[in-house]
């Protein structure tokens, strides 16, 4: 079976890399041998073997009926969504790594598939080399999923374990992850939580069936967070990490990204480095827990060779994932329930009065510098905000989201 390889960065390389080494077992698993017939790129590659598959000119992959299946490793909105559509449309299956492309256009690409009975598959998409898009829509189909929470972006972990264990800089360490391949082409999309946003933007689309819209979750990225705000994690017998979450509450679906204060006792605190892990909730099946390399170049080509030999398999037909266009109106983050660890400066002696009369009973933290620290009570997100306001005349040095 013929396909067409776009992009030969760090995953498409992978992606060559993972067909060429495990060429007999994947023929074994797909029915068929599996062979890379072009490689479209905007570089040329002289001193790699790859280089005689090279092409630059889309239409050469598009107009050639051998190839079957185009795997998609460039990343980008543009040309990736025309690729894909366009291949869709030619009978072709598509298979991606790249988590915009799929946030944004999951549910339509995922409907012109259906139309002409190919497959759009996106398992590298979210979790790196895990496995999480395939059990969403094959294994737990039996339940109502009540929650998906996640570290579901490698580098940030990579960032706060080394910044928690090595007392390293901020810079220092997203620098180290770029040149490992972990981080996105402009490493805001990381550090940002853009990247996680749009993961668990896919997610809770398939858990729920309906388009979740990855503007419409709040999202903070972990620039705010200091050496400081680690040692004070490490008093609590706790540590920082960067969640991506939806959750059922009530009637309504949340969805938010943000770095949170979780107990060390919790699973995920022992996720270190680039390893990401994916806590699901189910109805019937109750806590299920998906866990493993979350970027990198051969965990992830492992999960989109993996789509490639599923596409093979179903050649002619689709296989089936609900995910509609319609979208789904998330609960307002004002109304979320949240407790917050606040970080005050330069206390004065009224200063603890102060935060009681305005938050009620706070959990007070031991704090270092002259500073004042404590926990809040759950509460929703404006009033925490409102309560805030009225300390307006004191500098708030962080505030950090805990899990409960
Ligand atoms: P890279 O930047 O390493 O690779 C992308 C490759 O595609 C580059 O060689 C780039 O060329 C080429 N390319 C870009 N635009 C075009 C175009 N229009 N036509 C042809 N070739 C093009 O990125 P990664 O491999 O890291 O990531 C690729 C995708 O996979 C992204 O969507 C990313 O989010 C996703 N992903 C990455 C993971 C990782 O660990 N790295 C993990 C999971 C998903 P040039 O360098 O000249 O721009
Ligand atoms: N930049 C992403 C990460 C790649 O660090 O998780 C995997 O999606």
């Amino acid at each position: 079976m013929k396909v067409a390889l776009l992009g030969y960065g760090t995953v498409g390389s992978g992606v060559v890399e993972v067909i060429r080494s495990n060429s007999e077992s994947i023929e074994k698993r797909a029915g068929k041998p599996i062979e890379i017939k072009y490689v479209l790129d905007l570089r040329d590659f002289p001193n790699d073997p790859i280089n005689e598959l090279i092409v630059h000119d889309f239409n050469v992959i598009l107009e050639d009926e051998e190839v079957e299946i185009v795997a998609e490793a460039m990343g980008g909105i543009n040309p990736a969504y025309n690729f894909a559509k366009a291949c869709l449309e030619k009978g072709k299956s598509y298979v991606t790594s790249n988590k915009e492309l799929v946030a944004l256009h999951g549910a339509e690409l995922l409907e012109i598939a259906r139309i002409h009975n190919v497959n759009f598959l996106f398992e590298a998409s979210v979790g790196g080399g895990i496995p999480i898009i395939r059990p969403l829509n094959q294994s737990i189909t039996a339940d109502e999923i009540n929650e998906i929470t996640g570290i579901l972006n490698g580098t940030t972990n990579y960032i706060l374990t080394k910044m928690k264990d090595e007392g390293r800089t901020f810079e220092d360490v997203l620098k180290e992850a770029q040149e490992l391949g972990y981080a996105e082409k402009n490493p805001a999309a990381d550090v940002e939580g853009y990247d996680a946003c749009r993961k668990i933007a896919i997610l809770s689309s398939l858990a729920f069936g309906e388009h979740v819209n990855f503007e419409d979750i709040p999202t903070e990225g972990i620039t705010k967070i200091t050496k400081e705000d680690m040692v004070y994690a490490e008093k609590m017998n706790c540590v920082i990490k960067l969640l991506g979450t939806c959750q059922r509450q009530d009637d309504n679906v949340f969805a938010r990204v943000s770095p949170m204060l979780i107990s060390k006792s919790h699973p995920l605190a022992m996720v270190n480095d680039v390893f990401n892990a994916i806590f699901v909730k189910g109805n019937m099946v109750d806590d299920l827990m998906f866990y493993g390399k979350g970027a990198g170049k051969l965990p992830t080509a492992s999960a989109v060779v993996a789509d490639i030999v599923d596409a093979a398999k179903h050649k002619g037909t689709n296989i089936m994932t609900i995910w509609n266009r319609e979208k789904i109106d998330l609960k307002a983050k004002e109304d979320v329930r949240v407790a917050y660890f606040v970080r005050l400066e330069n206390a004065d002696a009224g200063l603890g009065e102060r935060v009681n009369e305005i938050f009620g009973e706070v959990k007070q933290v031991e704090a270092l510098n002259g500073e004042y620290a404590f926990v809040t009570r759950v509460m929703k997100e404006k009033h925490f905000s409102e309560k805030l306001e009225a300390l307006s005349d004191v500098k708030v040095l962080s505030k950090i989201r805990v899990q409960e």
